[in-house]
């Protein structure tokens, strides 16, 4: 048996912060968030009878050839093979053979690990011969550790819930991709390694004194959000996606230990941004938990902006997104 599959990383509009529950990937909030056309991780799966056989080669962006994963990526793909089997209920083990290959570079701040684990929820799923409705494979993705995984399953537009449930915390398609001309205009500015992942991260949130007014707060900011977008009302969206990306990064600079992810030119490119804006050139940044920038606009503004930041020296990489399908069989 061998087959293939497709799936999207995404980049959230609110990001979620905190858990309920770490062991279970219970987020403290609702979180909102977008597919991306051009970032998505695509895996090749044979099943071998031989459970002995579990073997995974990657090939990187802009390479030609696979290499063995590390001890560590490894590692990660056999605990999350050991979630999936309990899971889905499953007695007998299996092997397999898999073949990942990124669409973008990694380190580059945009969520491979939501694009590999969420494609690799639904392989574990047809492995163990199994079929999961997009809920429950949304339930499995988020198991893998990496939360944000269950909101590349559906189509477009994700909305994942919170809840102290874990049936009940999965994320569901709130608009098909082409419900809105949006662009995610991902601005590399820096392919560092991040040096905490966000696991550990998410541990530390509730340590910033911060961090329980912004919980408060985002119930109307997840309303507010959720009408402008329903309204198509782009000022008012991008408005209140960039105060979000402000309010986030500012409970990461407060936890103790800080993450302080923004650099010289995260900087510079926020206020270049507002620049353009005041100039007539309508465009909102969010960051994730990285320095480098996801520029959200609509359709009619993209080659303003790319021409503009493919011509600054300090962006290194320029990858233009529209909303995308979720995780599906090439
Ligand atoms: O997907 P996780 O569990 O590794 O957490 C990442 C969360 C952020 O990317 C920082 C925000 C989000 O909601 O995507």
């Amino acid at each position: 048996m061998e087959f293939s599959i497709r799936s999207p990383s995404n980049i959230a509009f609110i990001k979620y912060w905190g858990q309920r529950n770490s062991s279970l990937v219970l987020p403290s909030n609702d979180s909102f968030s977008m597919n991306l056309s051009n970032c998505y991780t695509d895996i090749t799966v044979e099943r071998v009878e031989d459970p002995s056989v579990k073997e995974m080669i990657i090939k990187e962006f802009k390479t030609d050839e696979y290499t063995p994963a590390t001890n560590a990526e490894m590692q990660k793909v056999l605990a999350y093979y050991d979630v999936a089997k309990k899971y889905l209920g499953v007695a007998n083990d299996t092997g397999f053979r898999i073949r990942s290959a990124n669409s973008f570079p990694k380190k580059a701040g945009i969520a491979s690990s939501a694009s590999f684990f969420s494609a690799m929820a639904l392989a574990f799923t047809k492995i163990f011969g199994k079929d999961l409705d997009k809920k429950q494979l949304s339930i499995l993705a988020r198991l893998s550790g990496s939360g944000s995984a269950c909101r590349s399953i559906p189509d477009g537009f994700s909305w994942w819930k919170a809840s102290d449930n874990s049936e009940e915390s999965y994320a569901e398609s709130i608009e098909a991709p082409d419900y809105w001309d949006l662009r995610d205009i991902v601005l590399v500015l820096s392919f560092d390694e991040k040096k905490v992942s966000s696991a550990e991260g998410h541990q530390g949130a509730q340590t910033s004194r911060y961090f329980n007014i912004r919980q408060q707060a985002l119930t109307s900011t997840l309303q507010e959000t959720k009408n402008a977008f329903q309204m198509k009302d782009f000022t008012a969206f991008g408005t209140l996606i960039e105060q979000e990306a402000i309010n986030f990064h500012s409970i990461l600079m407060t936890q103790v230990p800080p993450l302080f992810f923004w650099s010289e030119s995260t900087v510079r490119c926020i206020k270049e941004i507002v620049k353009l804006r005041e100039d007539g050139l309508e465009g909102f940044f969010t960051i994730d938990a990285g320095e480098n920038i996801h520029l959200i606009c609509e359709g009619k503004n993209e080659a303003g902006f790319s021409e503009y930041f493919l011509k600054q020296e300090y962006v290194k990489e320029v990858i233009i997104n529209s909303a995308a399908k979720g995780t599906h069989f090439l």
